[in-house]
């Protein structure tokens, strides 16, 4: 797994376990996944360059730094990812937004692209994909196929818990994108859900069941 960072915090640790906890509600959830997310910036945004510009203090004139943020593109998958585009975005606001929507399936049990709305893409934006479950990885390797045949060529994944087969599966098809995660969890159930993961990451952000 040499692409793939845990972003080993006390402050994540913390947080990710009240998530994890089923008597967890939805206002808390939601809450956490966009801090979680956050946090997990902090680090997956370690490599973005800054230009260097000069600043006057109220002392006198300096070299700050800054961040071409407008060169960022946050693409969260629909729709569990949209929480996580508002957690990234508190630290980036000028970045732009696409979204990637993207069901299995349940007979060829395929990724099919139902929606997607990206700004335009080139080599030299930096894009973050926004998945909070990596569990069989099937959904991000699509939405990673589908930026790269819209011109991305520097993309990172952010995610809160991924499974080993996950990270296995995204490392083999796609072995330029590093992943940024809370958590690595022990592995996949037969239905497809990470264990101990948090259940329906969807479903307990929205209250759809
Ligand atoms: N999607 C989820 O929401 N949870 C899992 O455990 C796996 C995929």
């Amino acid at each position: 797994m040499k692409n793939l960072v845990v972003v080993d915090h006390p402050l994540i640790k913390h947080k990710l376990t009240i998530m994890r906890d089923k008597n967890t509600g939805p206002k808390e959830f939601r809450e956490l996944l966009k801090e979680i997310t956050l946090l997990l910036s902090y680090e997956a945004t370690r490599h973005l360059k800054c230009e260097e510009v000069e600043v006057e203090t109220p002392i006198t004139k300096t070299v700050g730094y800054r961040i071409n943020d407008k060169d960022v593109v946050v693409v969260p998958i629909l729709r569990a990812g949209l929480v996580m585009a508002d957690g990234i975005l508190e630290l980036l606001p000028n970045a732009s937004v696409g979204h990637i929507g993207i069901y299995r399936d349940p007979e060829t049990l395929r990724a099919v692209e139902y929606y997607a709305k990206l700004p335009p893409l080139n080599g030299d934006k930096e894009v973050f994909l926004l998945d909070p479950m990596l569990a069989t990885g099937v959904s991000s390797i699509k939405a990673l196929d589908i930026l790269k045949e819209s011109g991305a060529r520097k993309i990172t994944l952010v995610a809160l818990i991924a499974a080993p087969e996950g990270v296995g599966a995204v490392e083999e098809k796609h072995e330029d994108v590093k992943i940024y995660v809370a958590a690595l969890d022990e592995r996949l159930n037969d239905h497809g859900y990470i264990v101990p993961g948090l259940g329906d990451a969807g479903d307990r952000l929205f209250r759809t069941k």
